[in-house]
């Protein structure tokens, strides 16, 4: 059975240089492809009455209602890639609006009778991909934040990140970064094919002369 691969996408520009090195990554990863544009969504802030109302929805375990759907669709992906913009030193907030949506207990974490954090989530690995204008220099507001999500309550044991930098520098040169990180990404993850996802509506990073599902490069 196919890999089922959730691709997070906080990117709000049309031409989005993060969403374009994500396409890059997710066409060395076999499987099928959510592409979850967190733009498209109506994503809202956890308030009161959605703390409830998921409390609720947990405890009676039969609930059909919308309020657990990203927290229930992060907990079954195979494998979690996300692009995010390097924002006022972090991510878009609406990413933070979404892990709030996750970070779910009884659904992607829970504890156990002795009061310890234990991860509820399938995927075996997350890729955090992202570009900036400058230089990030502290990962720990951007990646970092996501990686100790990971480890300490959804079980994700493998995070991973790739950055293309300071493609908003005078003098740089950003479609020439832009692709050095997409070499890297066919370096880190890839296996010599490349794979087409029908899912993705912004699929640059995949040759344009497909003929089927997987092409090998050179
Ligand atoms: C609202 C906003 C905040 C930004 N904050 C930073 C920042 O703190 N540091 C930085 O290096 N670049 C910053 N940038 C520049 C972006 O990181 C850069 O242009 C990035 O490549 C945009 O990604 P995109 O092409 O996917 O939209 C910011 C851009 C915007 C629009």
């Amino acid at each position: 059975m196919k890999k089922n691969i959730l691709f997070i996408d906080a990117c709000t520009r049309k031409d989005s240089r993060t969403r374009r090195l994500a396409e890059a990554v997710l066409s060395h990863i076999d499987g099928v492809v959510t592409h979850l544009k967190l733009y498209d969504e109506s994503l809202y802030p956890v308030d009161e009455n959605a703390v409830v109302q998921r409390e609720q929805c947990v405890s009676c375990g039969s609930c059909e209602s919308d309020q657990l759907k990203y927290a229930k669709q992060f907990a079954a992906a195979d494998e979690i890639v996300i692009a995010a913009p390097h924002w006022d030193l972090s991510f878009p907030s609406l990413l933070k609006v979404y892990i709030e949506n996750v970070t779910v207990i009884g659904v992607t974490f829970a504890y156990t009778e002795q009061g310890e954090l234990y991860g509820l989530c399938k995927a075996e690995r997350l890729i955090y991909v992202a570009t900036a204008g400058g230089r990030i220099l502290d990962e720990s507001f951007g990646y970092g934040y996501v990686r100790a999500l990971c480890r300490r309550f959804y079980g994700i044991p493998v995070t991973e990140s790739l950055c293309a930098q300071k493609l908003d520098l005078v003098g740089e040169n950003p479609e020439e970064i832009l692709q050095e990180a997409i070499d890297e990404a066919g370096r880190r993850f890839g296996d010599g094919i490349l794979y087409e996802h029908d899912e993705l509506r912004n699929a640059e990073a995949v040759s344009s002369d497909a003929d089927g599902q997987i092409h090998r490069l050179n």
